[in-house]
């Protein structure tokens, strides 16, 4: 027969009715969203957890229980999330969206990319009268406990607790299939975190809210499927988890020492028991799931579950936000969720309280102290309950408070878990928590974590003394996301071990204006790969990107191999690696009347020519579109012959000559048709329709520093302008987002050309619907005014102490040595050969423009692209490569 607990009679709604006579009312709530870099958020969410507190407070109720239960997000939700950042979503329209979305899909379900959330479920007891005949009786079933509750009292108390709670936690009623929910993570803690529904409440998850075909809100059901507790699957508890196993062992090694000796398991057992009489009380229960029988688990799979009640809070100063309840959502190596039972006396902020709960303590203190140590412990909880009562005096309304904490952790493997729950204890007793892990009421501590179940004495009896504004310091209902509401998956949370997806809203936010990222790392810690990762989604969403690559083996351009529609043009010669010719020329890119200023611009400081000079008065009458169109000068180069042969004049000449100088440099392959023995060689324009426009401009460096720059430099800067200009008059043309994309920023730290690309975008981009994504190793360059308006940024690792101090700072993250060494030494560590160790590539931080969290950018989700991306192994693939490769339609599903 299933055990199931808590023995359950009746659960219409959200209430449930106890075999005990209790009756609960049950709420699910949200944690409120904190991190723990921006001390202002973090008082925030103290004071609104304070005030849940403060609020349950002075509710008519007899017993409080707030579980933190572990949830799996359902897939569904989170692909919903992600279509939902592409306006017009269509699977045939966005194919290779498609296939990402599809490979993500797969990585929920196989576990690997599963998102886990916390849950918080309050239960409140409704202060029920029972006398204690009808208990008896009813412990035998002889009368129905609940005879004396009156159904209209309960609805109108309910309705009371519900609006009691406020409403930053988004409370939501629970239905009779989160019971259900409930008791089946319980059972299969360790094992597997069910996916749960709830998840998907517009309340919580964001998505809309579903509407009738003629556009009115409908209120979102979720399924009510069975409602019987009878049903409820089968589980067999071991109250006894760890000495089984000792037995077992025992019998083993006895038999291996001489085998003519049998031993059975009953004298074992009692052959243990005599030896160590404690071990008949088990410090671990494990619940086997006897529907999953097969002959490998003839029990069905197990959930090995230890349980732990802390008894000692340490003083609020010295208190570590992570180490209360939020330890459960840490990596610590097994699965973990927590309750807290408690209920509100104001009797037990009175002097006379205090007086009592001392002379227990001196009592205790007699009854227990056994050296001089313990009498130590005791004297410094005297002093405790003394602050207690002179920090809640200075409280306004203090409300007292009375809390038990449990904790419970569980794996499948008995051994192992064993090991992290030494490890654990330790961890609590650092930080100065009292914890008992009772011997023997496991099973009291594992039934008091469940909704609807009476609080049982020893757990009263481990209650400690607070008041609901002390208490709401540690936080307890709490998350830490980061990211956008919906959007393209492009990392994941790594503040916490719950695996959240971090996702980047690439519409909403280019709309708003608040678009623009900024990256920074040392090398190799991941910038390429971010951008490479962001640049894939955006031409995937059917986004304008322009992209300058720096890297001399092109590795933007490799990675473009897997992308649709991409154009790459060799800036400094014009003649990319697989033999194209592509020309950046104005003349030929622009239309006749842009041409004239962005032309003039462009070459007379390169000519030296003054824009008064009448070498520049010339050139705007030839540049006229008339004249233009008259004489076929549709390119430099013609422009140049003309002014040869057609136009007999002294500043022509001149001007003949400085054209002639750059014509001849081979860098300037893309601005002027080079001429070969005799023949000019066509270059076609850039083809300005393709998504995605790749710049490629490592043969040649912009001048920085002190000193006079150098003739190609001067080019360089002539070029980058060129790119600015022909960027953001594209860009000005086009409604949906169009991104420039700048890796290794520091090479054109500087120079005029971040006015037109970086300062532009920023400004106008509300209208415009532009940003740009930049990125360089050290957070100074992003000091200078160009970037002033940038609120999501990305910190990689760092290699020194200051880099990354000033990296933290430059994000507004107070620079701790913790975080600190953290960046220098935990952060995508390199190995011996300087490639990131495998799994830990692209760790960071990251700055949403609201929220601030660790993360770790995802892997590439198709394989191709994957492959096109890597730069460290030697099967990396190089721009000469590609010849050898030529580009070919992907397929996307490889
Ligand atoms: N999140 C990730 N998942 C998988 N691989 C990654 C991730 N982030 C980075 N890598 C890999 O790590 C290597 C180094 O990353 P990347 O080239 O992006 O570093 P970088 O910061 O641009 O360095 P540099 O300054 O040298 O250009 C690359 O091969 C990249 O594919
Ligand atoms: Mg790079």
């Amino acid at each position: 027969m299933a055990e199931y607990y808590p023995s359950i009679t009746r659960r219409p709604g959200n209430l449930i009715y106890n075999r005990d006579g209790t009756v609960w009312a049950n709420y699910l709530l949200r944690g409120i969203n904190t991190d723990p870099y921006q001390t202002g958020r973090i008082e925030a969410c103290q004071d609104a957890n304070a005030r849940l507190f403060t609020a349950l407070s002075y509710l008519p109720a007899s017993d409080f229980l707030l579980l933190g239960v572990k949830a799996q997000t359902p897939a569904d939700v989170i692909m919903q999330k992600c279509q939902l950042g592409v306006p017009g979503f269509d699977p045939n329209r966005f194919q290779a969206l498609t296939a990402q979305f599809n490979s993500l899909h797969s990585r929920i379900k196989l576990g690997e990319r599963a998102e886990h959330q916390r849950v918080y479920w309050l239960s409140i007891g409704f202060p029920v009268y029972q006398s204690w005949r009808d208990r008896i009786l009813s412990s035998v079933s002889v009368i129905d406990p609940h005879q004396r509750v009156d159904d209209r009292l309960i609805a109108e108390l309910e309705e009371r607790y519900f609006k009691a709670i406020p409403a930053q936690f988004r409370p939501l009623r629970t239905t009779p299939d989160d019971v259900r929910w409930i008791f089946d993570r319980a059972r299969q803690r360790g094992i597997t975190v069910p996916e749960w529904n709830v998840l998907a409440n517009p309340s919580w998850s964001g998505l809309p809210e579903p509407v009738t075909s003629n556009g009115k809100k409908v209120e979102f059901i979720r399924p009510v499927l069975d409602d019987n507790p009878g049903s409820f699957a089968q589980i067999h508890v071991n109250k006894n988890a760890d000495t089984d196993s000792l037995l077992e062992s025992l019998i083993d090694k006895v038999a291996e020492q001489n085998s003519s000796v049998v031993m059975d398991k009953p004298s074992a057992l009692r052959a243990l028991q005599n030896a160590f009489v404690t071990t008949r009380w088990g410090k671990m229960l494990s619940i086997s799931n006897v529907e999953t029988r097969s002959p490998e688990f003839p029990d069905g799979y197990k959930s090995f579950q230890s349980l732990f009640g802390v008894t000692l809070y340490p003083e609020q100063e010295t208190f570590d936000i992570n180490t209360f309840t939020y330890l459960v959502d840490q990596e610590v190596g097994c699965d973990a969720d927590f309750a807290l039972r408690f209920h509100f006396d104001q009797d037990v902020l009175s002097k006379r309280a205090m007086r009592k709960a001392m002379r227990e303590l001196n009592d205790e203190a007699r009854a227990n102290s056994q050296d001089e140590l313990d009498d130590e412990e005791y004297g410094d909880r005297r002093t405790e309950q003394r602050d207690f009562r002179r920090t809640a005096k200075r409280e306004t309304a203090p409300r007292g408070m009375k809390v038990a904490a449990l904790f419970c952790f569980s794996h499948q493997n008995r051994e192992f878990l064993e090991d992290r729950l030494a490890e654990l204890s330790e961890h609590f007793a650092k930080h100065d928590f009292g914890i008992i892990h009772p011997a023997g009421g496991q099973f009291e501590l594992w039934q008091a974590m469940m909704p609807g179940s009476s609080c049982p004495p020893p757990i009263d009896r481990m209650k400690q003394t607070t008041t609901a504004t002390l208490f709401g310091a540690y936080i307890p209902v709490r998350r830490t996301v980061i990211g956008d509401p919906i959007g393209m998956p492009i990392a994941i949370n790594k503040e916490n071990a719950l695996g959240q997806l971090v996702l980047w809203d690439i519409f909403t936010a280019a709309e708003k204006g608040n678009a623009s990222m900024t990256v920074t790392g040392a090398k190799g810690k991941g910038k390429s790969h971010l951008q490479k990762v962001l640049t894939g989604f955006l031409i995937d969403t059917g986004c304008t990107v322009h992209l300058i690559d720096q890297d001399p083996d092109g590795e933007h351009v490799v990675f473009a191999q897997t992308l649709t529609n991409t154009e790459v043009v060799d800036v400094f010669g014009g003649v990319d690696a697989l033999g194209r010719r592509v020309s950046l020329d104005v003349l030929k890119c622009l239309p006749p009347e842009l041409a004239i200023t962005m032309f003039l611009n462009l070459w007379l400081p390169l000519l030296e020519f003054s824009s008064k000079s009448d070498e520049a008065e010339l050139l705007t009458t030839l540049l006229e579109p008339r004249y233009r169109h008259d004489f076929g000068l549709t390119s430099t180069r013609k422009l140049i012959q003309h002014l040869e042969h057609g136009v007999p004049d002294e500043r022509a000449r001149q001007l003949v000559t400085g054209f002639k100088f750059w014509a001849r440099q081979p860098i300037a392959g893309a601005f002027i048709d080079p001429e070969v023995a005799g023949e000019v060689i066509e270059h076609e324009p850039f083809n300005a329709k393709a998504q995605l426009v790749i710049f490629r401009t490592h043969r040649q460096s912009l001048h920085r520093g002190e000193g006079q720059p150098t003739e190609p430099e001067r080019f360089a800067a002539m070029a980058y302008t060129a790119i600015a200009l022909l960027t953001s008059h594209r860009f000005a043309g086009i409604r949906t987002p169009c991104v420039f994309v700048g890796d290794e920023m520091h090479f054109q730290e500087g120079s005029d050309v971040l006015n037109e690309l970086i300062d532009r975008p920023d400004k106008t981009g509300r209208r415009l619907n532009n940003f740009y994504i930049a990125s360089a190793q050290l957070a100074e360059v992003f000091r200078s005014k160009h970037y002033k308006l940038v609120n999501r940024k990305v910190l990689f690792g760092q290699l020194t102490r200051d880099t990354a101090a000033e990296a933290f700072s430059y994000a507004d993250i107070p620079p701790t040595d913790r975080v600190v060494h953290k960046m220098v030494h935990e952060t995508s560590p390199l190995d011996e050969n300087k490639k990131p160790e495998p799994g830990r590539e692209g760790e960071g931080w990251y700055c949403d423009g609201v929220n601030i969290g660790q993360f770790q950018t995802l892997p590439h989700l198709l394989n191709q692209r994957r492959r096109y991306s890597d730069t460290v192994t030697s099967r990396a693939i190089r721009e000469s490569d590609l010849a050898a490769m030529p580009a070919r339609q992907m397929d996307l599903q490889r």
